[in-house]
């Protein structure tokens, strides 16, 4: 058992200006009081963030956004509605109130709020909305599971632990602009899911950095080499390689064999995805990875963004495989 506190005593923490890592429905995020600079200076100190890559601040209750943002645009409570608590976070013209720590400087601040249980009691007992950030180094592969916390970021006295994350892939980021919609960051929410509530929206997908930090090409990389088969080549013994199966099909010659899904099941894989590439980071037999692609329709678009940003360093760039 990781779990060492009580939400009560985590909530604690984040008055005293501390740091707690906790679940949501997504990834597990490392916590501070989004009203408190020097608290929130210490995630990125943590995390060794980046200080261009803002974080997203986290609310239990509506009634929390008036505090933070300037926006009464009826589209945001629409949203709301219909998507919190959930995975959507939607960027949005920020107040005084939140400190320019928190959003790198810029003018809006992403918002939302986890559909978790003790990540909605934690905000709740900690009186404060709560920056996070996903409780991972860096660049390296996000966390599904309180472990993963603790091996990626040990110094963290505090993990709540909410068992495996039910969805397991980051929100969905989101502006708003005179048209509509943009995607800053796909995620579990989709572009069909938002035109639901947005149906005159063109959908968009922002492409290009500095739209969104989000967008690094490089980004959730396990410690070794991971290649998309049929997207770029790769040179290597396989007999010291792993293989991630999103169809069922267990190619022979591999030195392990893991699952994203058994069934090419889009919802599953979302939930696998990091937990499996944590264990064959982990796995010392293990040199590289090799994974098979998923279909980039619906949630599997966000799958393959995540895939693809792991696997960018070692990609064959030149000939656009990206
Ligand atoms: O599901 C999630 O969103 C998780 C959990 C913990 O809530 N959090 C998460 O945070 O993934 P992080 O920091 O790993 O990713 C936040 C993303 C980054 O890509 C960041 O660039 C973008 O949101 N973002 C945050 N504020 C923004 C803003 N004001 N403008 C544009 N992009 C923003
Ligand atoms: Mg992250």
């Amino acid at each position: 058992m990781i779990i060492s506190k009580s939400i009560a005593e985590a909530a604690q923490i984040i008055k005293n200006g501390g740091l707690v890592a906790f679940p949501t429905e997504t990834v597990y995020g490392l916590g501070a009081n989004a009203l408190d600079p020097d608290a929130v200076a210490k995630i990125f100190a943590v995390k060794e963030r980046p200080s261009f890559d803002p974080l997203i601040v986290h609310i239990a209750d509506i009634k929390d956004l008036k505090r933070l943002v300037k926006s009464d645009d009826l589209r945001v409570y629409a949203l709301a509605e219909r998507f919190w608590p959930g995975p959507l976070t939607i960027v949005l013209p920020k107040k005084d109130t939140v400190p320019d720590i928190v959003t790198s400087g810029l003018p809006t601040v992403g918002v939302r709020m986890p559909d978790n249980d003790i990540a909605l009691e934690l905000i709740r007992m900690s009186g404060c909305p709560i920056s996070a950030p996903s409780a991972n180094k860096f660049g390296r592969i996000s966390p599904t599971k309180a472990e993963h916390v603790k091996k990626q970021l040990p110094e963290v006295e505090c993990i709540l632990d909410g068992g495996p994350a039910a969805v397991g892939i980051e929100s969905t980021v989101i502006t708003l602009d005179n048209n509509g919609f943009i995607i800053l960051r796909e995620g579990f929410i989709t572009a069909a899911d938002l035109k639901e509530i947005l149906p005159e929206s063109p959908s968009k997908v922002a492409e290009h950095e500095p739209a969104s930090p989000g967008l690094l090409k490089s980004h959730y990389s396990p410690l070794k080499p991971i290649f998309i088969e049929g997207r770029s080549e790769f040179k290597g013994d396989i007999s010291k390689a792993g293989y991630l199966s999103f169809d069922g099909s267990v190619p022979a010659g591999f030195k392990k064999v893991d699952f994203l899904s058994k069934s090419s099941d889009l919802r599953e894989a979302a939930i696998n995805l990091f937990g499996v590439l944590h264990r064959m980071e982990d796995d010392a037999q293990v040199e590289f990875i090799v994974s098979q692609p998923v279909p980039e329709s619906g949630i599997g678009r966000a799958i393959m963004d995540r895939l693809t940003k792991a696997a960018y360093q070692y990609s064959d760039k030149e000939q656009g495989h990206l």
